[in-house]
């Protein structure tokens, strides 16, 4: 039995190990640069033994953000000829550095907020929380702008990569997707982990379709949206914006910026209003829209849980623990990044089954503000019962618990500070 105190001194351990000074590579080997949520989430794991570093974590990460206000998905702060796609093959020069063309989950607004409330012994913290405040408006304000044209609330992902890789979720609007003229490639991703854990070789066929074509664009995001034949509503993804939008606002108000306060308010309650369209009372949770077939798409997966992380209406939260209290009987650990029921699941595959700690932290916390601790804290049980049967992997089997995808992970580790610190 592993106590907690060794968990966390081994969590530091890998932090500090995949720390490479002023922004932290999620693992060594499969994943060498800064990747957008990854580095929020790391940044609040490193708030437990470096408040500076934190910050410093997500600055660098929104140094990189361009003139337009797209915070990237990733960040190729140094040559790694190892990882493929690199910067050669995105073709993007904006922000003074190669930086992949598309974004992430928005996490930043909600981490960044946290970094503050943290830091109250700061002389810095209004100075920095004010200057990435200024950063987060621009890239929610992107957002709306770019990826919610028609004005509905809620935005639309195009790329696979800026949520959940190779979720279920995706199937339909892949099958959309061309492959022809795929340039000639050669992975790295599965000489670092199990081709098994990872997505497949169609999957990867029309992620790189749709680099290539919006780099065809210039990366223009005032024509990507319209021109891709991908478009998927996810409400997990609107969720975190909903969330890091009125955290925003929350901390724009604190400071007294009272236009990026109401700005940011605005967005959370029409998106939060927008997001009742994705729910699906027969599945018990939200469901993802299918922006080009125009339809709810029955797919059950961590994305329609995730959103208990924005304050939805009681009732949707008591739906989604009643879900969560069913598919806990068909895993020994929740949660799953796939309804274990569906025909789909697929314990092994990245983002089709597999259990990530960054999600259960999501859906914890939002369980917690609905007042549900019972179950929040199973999760977090849960959570660290992984940790204990399978070390600080990526992402984990929830039937055995065994890892799966990278080692020594940096959210990971990061989200074992965080629920440590909630437990004590
Ligand atoms: N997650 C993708 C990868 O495997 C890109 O963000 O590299």
């Amino acid at each position: 039995m592993t106590t907690r105190s060794a968990m966390r001194d081994t969590a530091i351990e890998i932090l500090r190990e995949n720390d490479r000074g002023t922004y932290t590579v999620p693992t060594k080997g499969l994943y060498p640069f800064q990747w957008n949520w990854d580095s929020c989430f790391t940044a609040l794991g490193q708030s437990h033994y470096d408040l500076d570093r934190a910050w410093t974590e997500i600055e660098t990460l929104f140094a990189a953000q361009w003139d337009d206000g797209m915070v990237p998905h990733m960040v190729f702060h140094e040559a790694a000829p190892g990882y493929f796609p690199g910067p050669d093959v995105w073709g993007t020069n904006r922000a003074g550095r190669p930086t992949s063309g598309i974004t992430q989950l928005p996490v930043a607004g909600f981490a960044v907020r946290e970094l503050w409330k943290r830091s109250a012994q700061r002389p810095d913290r209004d100075a920095r929380a004010r200057a990435l405040l200024v950063k987060l408006d621009r890239w929610h304000d992107w957002f709306y702008r770019t990826r919610d044209p028609k004005r509905t609330g809620l935005v639309a992902v195009i790329h696979p990569w800026e949520s959940r890789d190779n979720t279920i979720d995706w199937d339909v609007g892949l099958e959309r997707v061309p492959t022809e003229g795929v340039m000639p490639y050669v992975r790295n991703d599965t000489k670092h982990a199990d081709p098994e854990t990872r997505p497949t070789k169609a999957q990867y066929d029309r992620y790189l379709w749709l680099v290539q074509h919006f780099r065809s664009l210039g990366w223009n995001s005032t024509q990507t949206h319209d021109a891709s034949p991908f478009q998927i509503v996810d409400p997990g993804f609107n969720a975190i914006l909903i969330r890091s939008a009125r955290d925003t606002a929350a901390l724009a108000e604190a400071l007294g910026e009272q236009a990026i306060a109401s700005r940011n308010a605005q967005w959370a309650a029409s998106g939060l209003d927008a997001l009742e369209t994705l729910w699906d009372e027969g599945a018990g949770q939200y469901q993802p829209y299918d922006r080009i077939g125009k339809e709810l798409l029955d797919s059950p997966s961590i994305g329609g849980l995730i959103p208990v992380f924005a304050p939805i209406p009681a009732s949707r939260a008591s739906t989604l623990r009643e879900t969560l209290l069913v598919i806990s009987q068909h895993v020994r650990f929740l949660v799953p990044s796939h309804d274990p029921r569906d025909g789909r699941f697929d314990i092994k595959r990245y983002w089709r089954g597999p259990v990530w700690l960054v999600c259960n932290y999501l859906i914890a916390d939002g369980l917690r503000q609905a007042g549900d601790h019972d179950l929040a804290d199973r999760i977090s049980a849960d959570s660290m019962g992984l940790i204990e049967a399978g070390g600080f992997s990526e992402y984990y089997d929830p039937l055995t618990g065994a890892p799966l995808g990278g080692g020594r992970f940096s959210w990971t580790a990061a989200m074992v500070l965080e629920f440590t610190a909630q437990a004590t």
